[in-house]
């Protein structure tokens, strides 16, 4: 059975990934309101994970015998000034996310708890990806405010050369 320290956290951590995914819904409709159907899709999609990862969290508290406590989320943004504002959003976001993975991973350690070390392996990894997928949005659109779409044109055409 789990612990209730580690319950408390992994709790709290539902709450948060939860309240990533509410972020993520509200700038999908922000950018739904301006026409950017892509970058409101994007957005959908990365709600629908972090709603796939608080799941993973109330799962594992059911299957060793926790509790799950939900708590209220915090209402989120409701806009921004520009496109990169809302992308440097995100990208700091996932920041602090990883952060509250390496102290649960930090926890899980100092009490013992194999079982949850298992589990946040799996989120170290998922935190690399989101952190390298929101960074490069970012630059991209810094790439836009300063030169133009061109330099994106051509890394575009770039990007379909196969190996032969
Ligand atoms: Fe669940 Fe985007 O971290």
């Amino acid at each position: 059975m789990i612990s209730k320290t580690m319950q408390d956290a992994i709790n709290e951590q539902i709450n948060k990934e939860l309240f990533s995914s509410y972020l993520y819904l509200s700038m999908a409709a922000h950018f739904e309101n301006k026409n950017l159907a892509g970058f409101a899709n994007w957005l959908r999609v990365q709600a629908r994970e972090e709603r796939e990862h608080a799941m993973k969290f109330y799962d594992h508290l059911l299957e060793r015998g926790g509790r799950v406590l939900l708590k209220a989320i915090d209402a989120p943004a409701t806009g921004w000034k520009s496109n990169l504002e809302a992308f440097k959003e995100v990208q700091a976001h996932e920041g602090k996310v990883t952060a509250s993975i390496n102290s649960l991973y930090e926890l899980s350690l100092k009490e013992k708890d194999y079982p949850a070390q298992v589990l946040l392996q799996w989120f170290i990894t998922e935190q690399v990806e989101e952190e390298k997928n929101a960074a490069g949005i970012v630059s991209q659109l810094e790439m836009i405010e300063a030169h133009g779409t061109a330099a994106l044109m051509l890394d575009h055409q770039l990007g379909k050369r196969s190996g032969e």
